[in-house]
């Protein structure tokens, strides 16, 4: 069966969760206590807050005094709402002090929600912990947010992310490349559910993982295409870079935002004079800002190419 590595490689212990030092310092305070408050986790997703609500769960040894809602389930606030009520009012498990309530999304619920779900966790704080997730704290209600410790989640950093794609590649027996490695840290900003789903997307495709085989999955265009696209338009071989950039955009499907990017950083990569390359670079935000303000990206991608020849 295929198993999704966000969750097989997902740690256990808080210990394992990279980065975040001092958010897991201050949790693993808490739990040592066996005393938690309600908390708030806050951050952009793939930051390790799920991980570690879970993970604070197993160490508390809560097991069954534990469920996991999420705020913008399709069927509605109410249907979380009863849910809630139905597990908070009924004394905890076994030798349990409280049971613990993960809300995730929480900042998807409305204002009039919120304070429904204020009225709850106060009605049932004697026996219940609530630990909610939300990308931004700032959507949550200040009275929800003064009854809760804040944790914040920052976005790993690309050391702690090509260490986690590292394990991963080691548990998948996986050749990954520094350069793959680097170009997945580019693309995730940081987010290593989104750096997950791209390596493994990448391993079906090939065990030896190298730069352009994430190009591809990502949907960019290889950087020797690009380089390539450039050098028949310095050349003068207008009709050939054409056919490279119809390839690029058509074929392989490259968006011309990514392809303006990709080209951008290739200028520096050319064959040609620092002069050559400042002219080039002007050139083509003339363009860029042309495509921004709403004009045929292909013509003005096309229109670039023919000025390139000097
Ligand atoms: N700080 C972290 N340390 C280790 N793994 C992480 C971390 N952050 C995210 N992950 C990994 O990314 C995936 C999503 O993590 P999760 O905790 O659900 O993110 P969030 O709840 O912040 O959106 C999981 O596979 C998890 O293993
Ligand atoms: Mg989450």
């Amino acid at each position: 069966m295929l198993q999704v590595w966000t969750e097989k490689y997902r740690p256990k212990k808080l210990d394992e969760i990279i980065g975040q030092e001092k958010t897991v310092k201050r949790l693993k305070g808490f739990v040592e206590k066996e005393s938690i408050p309600n908390l708030l986790f806050a951050g952009m997703q793939g930051t390790g807050k799920t991980t570690a609500a879970h993970a604070s769960v197993k160490e508390l040894d809560l097991k069954n005094n534990f469920i996991e809602l999420n705020a913008s389930d399709e069927r509605g606030i109410d249907t979380i709402r009863v849910k809630i009520k139905e597990f908070a009012r009924t004394r905890p498990m076994g030798d349990a002090e409280f049971k613990i309530i993960l809300l995730d999304e929480a900042d998807a619920l409305t204002k009039d929600a919120q304070q429904a779900l204020r009225r709850t966790m106060e009605k049932y704080s004697k026996t219940c912990r609530f630990i909610l997730d939300c990308n931004y704290s700032s959507k949550i209600i200040e009275p929800i947010q003064s009854r809760c410790v804040m944790f914040r989640f920052k976005p790993l950093g690309e050391k702690d992310v090509k260490k986690y794609l590292e394990r991963i590649a080691k548990g998948e027996q996986l050749k990954l490349d520094e350069k793959a490695s680097e170009s997945i840290f580019k693309e995730c900003g940081g987010d290593l559910r989104k750096a997950t789903n791209i390596l493994q997307a990448a391993a079906s495709i090939d065990k030896n993982i190298i730069e352009d085989v994430i190009l591809e999955v990502i949907g960019k265009a290889k950087t020797k295409d690009i380089q390539e696209l450039l050098n028949l338009a310095l050349e003068g071989k207008f009709l050939k870079a054409r056919e490279k950039l119809f390839d690029l955009m058509i074929t392989q499907g490259v968006s011309a935002e990514d392809l303006l990017k990709q080209i951008y950083s290739g200028i520096y990569d050319l064959d040609i004079s620092d002069d050559n390359k400042i002219k080039i670079i002007k050139l083509l935000g003339d363009y860029e800002f042309r495509v921004v303000e709403g004009s045929n990206p292909m013509i003005q991608l096309e229109a670039f190419l023919a000025n390139l020849k000097e």
